[in-house]
């Protein structure tokens, strides 16, 4: 069973709607009545981004893209590859990037250069999630869910090598599955 592999659960479902719809109301608000073009980052973010979208009450777009940072590890490489890029220009829109987590910034940091240089009206980040002890690269994000710990958590898309993204809540794994 998956649960036996959580040693805390941080995040129940209820939580996560909370932060969610929280989350919702702030972009909302922000745009008003402007048309957003969500940016969501594959493949954790996804079940995050089914979410929050139904939570935002303006016209919005979506694409995808996919990089590639963290082999099977629980620390990030350094190295981070375009493996999917988005289909369409994204010049004089108005993005905004869907992120499960922040932790070392070097996503996050790389990927805002690459569209920043395309050209959209304007800029954002979302993140369900914000590690800020983690960081090594100066990149903060617009809206944040919330803060947690320095420890690795998996479910609501979240992964440890490809599984335990399909737990309905949020908790910190045991230390011994990565440590096999
Ligand atoms: P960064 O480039 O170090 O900021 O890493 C961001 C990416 O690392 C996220 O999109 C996640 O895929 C992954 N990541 C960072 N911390 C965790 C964690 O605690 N659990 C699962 N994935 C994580
Ligand atoms: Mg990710």
């Amino acid at each position: 069973m998956m649960k036996d592999d959580i040693k805390e659960v941080l995040f129940s479902k209820e939580d996560l709607d909370k932060i969610v719809k929280r989350l919702g109301r702030e972009i909302t608000q922000t745009y008003q009545d402007d048309e957003l073009y969500l940016v969501t980052l594959l493949k954790g973010a996804v079940v995050f981004f089914t979410d929050i979208i139904r939570e935002i009450d303006l016209p919005v777009e979506m694409d995808f893209m996919a990089v590639s940072s963290y082999k099977n590890g629980t620390c990030s490489s350094g190295e981070v590859k375009i493996v999917k890029d988005l289909s369409e220009p994204i010049a004089g829109k108005n993005v905004l990037i869907i992120e499960d987590i922040l932790d070392s910034g070097k996503t996050l940091s790389y990927i805002m250069n690459v569209l920043e240089q395309r050209g959209p009206k304007s800029i954002r980040i979302c993140t369900l999630f914000d590690k800020p002890e983690r960081r090594t690269v100066d990149v903060q994000a617009d809206y944040v869910g919330t803060q947690v710990p320095d420890e690795f958590i998996v479910g609501y898309g979240l992964d440890y090598a490809e599984k335990y993204r399909n737990l309905p809540y949020v908790g910190v794994l045991k230390p011994e599955i990565y440590s096999k």
